[in-house]
């Protein structure tokens, strides 16, 4: 069979078996997860791969998290928090009441790192943070907040490099090989499903992180998110997405200013969405 058509029948058939809708992601990088997922299996192909995820619910639970990437790690890019602490945070002292929205958390790491500068900043007890993924066992391992030692030592280098002012053990317990972070940091933390492919807008937020999520991506399914987010966004909201992904070439460029252009953190400007037309 025709490649192409194997690749379509299996996204088709994750589709209408599951309802999660990958037909918009890349497809060059989704693909090379596919073919990574046949050679651990020991797969023939992409039909027989479909079959067994038709078959089996619980192998498709498994292989989510590699076909949708959950990689993480705490104060990821160290300095996007330097950034967002200089530049963003000081405007948002201005807010009585704030609503984050981190889309793409995966299991949680840049949740927590999020809740340690706004602790740190003051800002923590007036926040809300939204936290959502569309991988249901990253989100169960989010709420958690128990990582590994290896992950510890990555937190401990980043938290430092990103600007904390603290000792880093203030923020765990360590427990043999692990580390469980102190529930405070996720007191104000909502953790829960949300689909950037389906779902819709369901809070204002002044500030939202996707980072690491869009770059697997089509072109047409970005605009959709992007237009997802411009909408959640309070008026003068922030987006923050990463030094990977970029609001440049996308038609909402227009209804954002640049606060800082390595680490991709725009401003919502509802005067410029007025000469914008979509
Ligand atoms: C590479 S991780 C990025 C995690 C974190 N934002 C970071 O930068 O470290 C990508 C995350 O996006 C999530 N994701 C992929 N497609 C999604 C979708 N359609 N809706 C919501 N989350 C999605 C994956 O489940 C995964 O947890």
């Amino acid at each position: 069979m025709n490649e192409s058509i194997a690749y379509k029948l299996l996204l088709d058939g994750i589709y209408q078996k599951y309802g999660y809708d990958f037909h918009g992601y890349a497809e060059g990088s989704f693909d090379r997860r596919i073919q990574q997922l046949l050679i651990t299996y020991r797969m023939k192909d992409e039909l027989d791969l479909l079959t067994r995820i038709l078959r089996e619910p619980d192998f498709f639970r498994e292989i989510i998290p590699f076909l949708t990437i959950s990689t993480t790690e705490m104060f990821r890019d160290p300095g996007f928090f330097v950034a967002f602490r200089e530049k963003v945070v000081p405007m948002l002292r201005t807010y009585p009441a704030l609503n984050f929205w981190i889309a793409g958390c995966s299991t949680g790491e840049e949740v927590y790192s999020l809740a340690i500068l706004l602790k740190e900043e003051g800002l923590y007890d007036r926040s809300l943070i939204y936290a959502t993924d569309i991988n249901h066992s990253s989100l169960e391992k989010a709420k958690e907040g128990i990582y590994s030692i290896e992950n510890v030592r990555s937190f401990t280098k980043n938290y430092t490099a990103a600007g904390g002012n603290a000792s880093p053990s203030e923020y765990y317990t360590a427990d043999y090989n692990f580390a469980r972070f102190r529930s405070s940091l996720r007191d104000n933390v909502i953790f829960s499903d949300h689909n950037l492919v389906t779902d819709e807008s369901f809070v204002e937020s002044h500030v939202i992180f996707c980072r690491n999520v869009m770059i697997y991506f089509k072109k047409e399914l970005q605009a959709r998110v992007f237009d997802l987010f411009y909408k959640s966004l309070s008026d003068r909201g922030f987006l923050g997405l990463g030094s990977k992904e970029t609001l440049r070439f996308s038609p909402y460029e227009s209804c954002f200013d640049v606060v800082d252009s390595t680490s991709r953190i725009y401003q919502k400007n509802p005067i410029l969405h007025q000469r914008l037309k979509i």
